[in-house]
């Protein structure tokens, strides 16, 4: 990598690049395998760096790559400062990091503090004995009065969230499968040993973190029952028939937050970026008092919201209204968690979906192969991975159709891999994949890189304000403006033609960008007809 300060100040004003930029998920088992394995790894990613710069993309989040037994597939992290031999070394990492910066791509990594691999030595020694010094590092109670769990909170994996150590006779708290105990964050010792594993990669340079369930992190040290939800239905996810009021989201994790947030900055420009899954109101308050919390609290409202345009634009109303003053607004489609756009949308909405994301006032993530238009795929139940398919069936949770590999070309195994893919490779790859779409100016590949293109060459789409704009039906409309060029965004999130006028189109605009080729680009007045699922971006004069 070019001189580290040197590339980190590049910013050709003064926002920073994850203000401005695009960051895009890399999930490492299903990118590239470059050992034959099945499985993806760090070279693999290094491999295609210079796609990703193709792409246009600011940043790569790479999703855990650390040793782990694999329970959650890296999110039983048992080494914080190491690389999993599956998928590479500290060098690999190192090349990685290096290769990616002198091409002024961005390396974020994913840390998983709420909890550790059972397997992780700091667990083996807490099980080991009550007086083990580490006992208190996780969060070990003793059974109810009456036997049974010290609490009635339940695992986000199904199941009690407490595991009885039949050897010391106490139960252990996992917020997520027994496999992943949680660290007790209020141990001072915890804090310093797990903020020192961020120092550790900060002075490898990497240039931020996603933090997984931060929210998390602290639970109730009362040990109260958390109440039933009265609004839940027979059939929906056992976790939900509690609301964790006392297992997660608690007022002090704040504390916590701001701990974290010193540390990443006693380093220059890097970015925090929080896991939440929690409604608005309270994905904000992640941001902390006066910007002590995280850079990126993630909104993921949109994976959640009906797509109906009445419904988004008020989504994006309200978070617009809840944004603290300075707070950067971000947005994300999709996830290793989530089931894929194209699927939840379909593929003719979801290049509305690709011109929503890259438009909207905020920073942008990106998941793995939604560039291409990667859908869900359904995986025999013989094939399936995910633990959550194991331990929760039959409910459709399962995580592995939106994980399958990444689909580089036509060719065998669509170019992942040379040996046997861990996961099915969907379908129609010779359709869908990155060497097709590449050469194709209609494709969906072109049209997400000439958006980010866009969104990075105008500063009203990087950094204007966005102020919603009247529209009926099926369309959802708004404008970006306030520094340099102004822009109308109109979104026909439906499947008939729609007219859309506005004030601002009486005079002369132009046709920027449409989600359909077909389109004219160039100069247009007075009001327009939206094909079906067409957005169009307008340069206005
Ligand atoms: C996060 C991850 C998910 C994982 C869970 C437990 O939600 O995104 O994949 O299973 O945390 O670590």
């Amino acid at each position: 990598m070019p001189d580290t300060d040197e590339h980190r100040d590049l910013q050709t004003d003064d926002l920073l690049w994850w203000q401005k930029g695009v960051v895009y998920q890399v999930y490492p088992r299903s990118f590239l395998d470059s050992t034959g394995d099945g499985v993806g790894d760090l070279p693999g990613i290094t491999q295609r760096l210079d796609y990703l710069a193709w792409l246009g993309v600011d940043a790569v989040w790479v999703s855990p790559f650390y040793p782990s037994p694999m329970a959650d597939f890296g999110y039983d992290v048992s080494n914080y400062t190491d690389v999993h031999p599956m998928f590479g070394t500290l060098d690999d990492f190192d090349c990685l990091v290096a290769e990616a910066h002198a091409r002024g791509l961005r390396v974020i990594l994913d840390w998983v503090p709420n909890h550790t691999s059972q397997e992780h030595p700091w667990f083996l020694e807490s099980r080991s004995s009550r007086t083990n010094p580490r006992r208190d590092w996780y969060i070990w109670r003793d059974p109810s009065p009456s036997g049974g769990p010290p609490t009635n909170w339940l695992g986000f994996f199904g199941g009690s969230a407490w595991e009885l150590d039949e050897a010391t006779g106490q139960y252990y708290y996992h917020a997520f499968l027994p496999e992943q105990p949680d660290l007790n964050w209020r141990n001072p010792d915890v804090q310093s040993a797990m903020l020192d594993t961020l120092r550790f990669w900060l002075d490898r340079d990497v240039d931020g973190f996603r933090v997984d369930v931060i929210y998390h992190l602290l639970k109730d040290d009362q040990f109260r029952d958390n109440p039933l939800n009265p609004d839940y239905k027979v059939g929906d996810r056992p976790y939900t028939q509690h609301l964790p009021i006392h297992s997660a989201d608690l007022p002090d994790v704040q504390a916590v937050v701001s701990m974290i947030r010193k540390v990443v900055d006693e380093y220059p420009q890097r970015v925090l970026i929080a896991e939440l899954y929690l409604p608005l109101e309270r994905i904000v308050a992640y941001y902390g008092v006066d910007g002590s919390g995280a850079h990126l609290p993630f909104n993921f409202r949109l994976i959640f919201t009906p797509w109906d345009a009445q419904q988004i634009g008020a989504l994006v109303d309200q978070y617009e209204g809840l944004l603290p003053p300075g707070g950067q607004p971000n947005w994300v489609l999709g996830n290793h968690d989530k089931s894929r756009i194209a699927t939840r949308v379909g593929p003719a909405q979801a290049r509305v979906a690709a011109m929503l994301l890259t438009t909207l006032k905020g920073t942008p993530t990106m998941y793995y192969g939604d560039e291409i238009g990667m859908h869900d795929v359904r995986i025999p139940p013989e094939l399936l991975q995910d633990p959550v398919a194991r331990s929760l069936p039959g409910l459709g949770l399962d995580r592995d159709p939106q994980r399958t590999p990444m689909q580089w070309g036509a060719g065998a195994n669509a170019g992942f891999t040379n040996g046997t893919p861990w996961l099915p490779i969907a379908d129609d790859f010779a359709q869908i994949n990155v060497e097709d779409q590449r050469e194709d100016p209609a494709s969906l590949l072109t049209f997400y890189r000439s958006l980010i293109q866009l969104r990075r060459d105008e500063p009203a789409l990087h950094a204007g304000t966005y102020e919603r704009a009247p529209a009926a039906g099926d369309v959802l409309a708004y404008l970006r403006a306030g520094v340099g060029r102004g822009f109308l965004v109109a979104l026909n999130l439906g499947s008939q033609p729609q007219p859309f006028e506005h004030g601002r189109l009486e005079a002369e605009a132009r046709v920027t960008l449409s989600t359909l080729p077909d389109r004219s680009l160039g100069p247009t007045a007075g009001p327009i007809t939206l094909a079906p699922n067409e957005g169009v971006i307008l340069e206005l004069r």
